[in-house]
């Protein structure tokens, strides 16, 4: 049947960033994530009498759709399905800006592959099937907060929901300080990191991080859940600087950015950053306070594009 998927894209508050196994994406450790409202992808995929694969309304030929090709003919395999697939995606996000993309773009995948083929699949494999095409995707099946628990092997490495309708008043302010696709892949940049000093401790602590952020989830600690998601991007992102050879997907503007949510903070106003793999930051931080933030942040970056968001749903099917 040929349906369109949504799927939302999610934030990492406690990450992956490392892999355990390349081929089948299984990571170096658990993730929990944050599905966000109004970043999502929509994805159909139709008979065709070639494979091509359409974004935003163009056809493109390039190495994207050689990755989704690439994906789907793993699928294709795995699940002993044959033909050309002609793939059409909207984003309704930046595309690789660090703005998790491709976590709503191969959950919707995923979900539209099943879809068409009517293999009918549980979420827990859905959530399998999406984390081949890109590991943070097997977070987005769900909605809420979703762990993606690392597993030891392809059956056992998938996510599952922790709260799929949280009562935490919790508001993500995706600051959008540069829309350029990123210099250096996740994939490229979780290459690098293992031979950072710091990546092996990091690692040693990600049980720990993970009970505490489920732990902040269960009480509704917005504090508490803010500080974790914080320290755990910083983090990474001291694992980037301290690699060989070190890099940072920072640009001057997520300084200034890191350096006005500290200043906000300690005016008294509750807030915290999380940064992904890309110059782009997003501000954890609670209803009351999205104006006055907001506010601020237009003063000082006169270009940026904020979208105030919270939490969004699981995959939908929409026809
Ligand atoms: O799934 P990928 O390859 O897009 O990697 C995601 C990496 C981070 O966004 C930095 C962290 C995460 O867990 O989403």
């Amino acid at each position: 049947m040929e349906k369109t998927v949504r799927a939302h894209t999610n934030i990492a508050l406690i990450k992956y960033w490392g892999k355990a196994d390349a081929k089948l994406r299984l990571p170096l450790m658990s993730s929990l994530s944050m599905t966000l409202d109004q970043f999502y992808t929509d994805t159909r995929v139709v008979k065709s009498d070639q494979d091509r694969f359409f974004l935003n309304g163009s056809e493109q030929t390039g190495s994207s759709k050689q990755r989704v090709f690439d994906y789907l003919h793993v699928l294709q395999k795995r699940l002993g399905q044959t033909g050309h697939l002609r793939v059409e995606s909207t984003n309704h996000v930046p595309t690789a800006a660090g703005l998790a993309s491709s976590s709503s773009a191969f959950a919707a995948l995923a979900g539209a592959f099943c879809a068409y083929y009517k293999l009918e699949v549980s979420r827990k494999e859905l959530s399998r099937l999406a984390r081949l095409g890109s590991g943070s995707a097997s977070r987005s099946i769900y909605g809420g907060f979703a762990i993606w628990q690392k597993g030891t092997d392809d059956a056992s490495s998938y996510a599952y929901a922790l709260d799929e309708k949280p009562k935490l008043d919790l508001q993500l302010l995706a600051v959008e300080l540069n829309q350029q696709p990123k210099f250096l892949s996740s994939t490229g940049g979780m290459s690098q990191a293992p031979s950072s000093p710091f990546f092996q401790p990091w690692l040693a602590r990600n049980q720990e991080e993970l009970a505490a952020m489920t732990k902040a989830i269960q009480d509704n600690d917005f504090s508490r859940l803010g500080q974790l998601a914080e320290l755990n991007a910083n983090e990474m992102h001291a694992i980037n600087l301290t690699a060989a050879p070190g890099f940072t997907y920072f640009e001057p503007a997520t300084i200034a950015a890191i350096k006005l949510v500290q200043k906000i903070r300690a005016s008294g106003i509750e807030c915290y950053y999380t940064i992904d793999a890309g110059p782009n930051v997003k501000i954890l931080c609670q209803l009351k306070n999205v104006k006055e933030i907001t506010k601020q942040f237009v003063s000082e970056f006169e270009n940026a594009k904020i979208v105030m968001q919270s939490f969004g749903p699981g995959i939908s099917y929409l026809d």
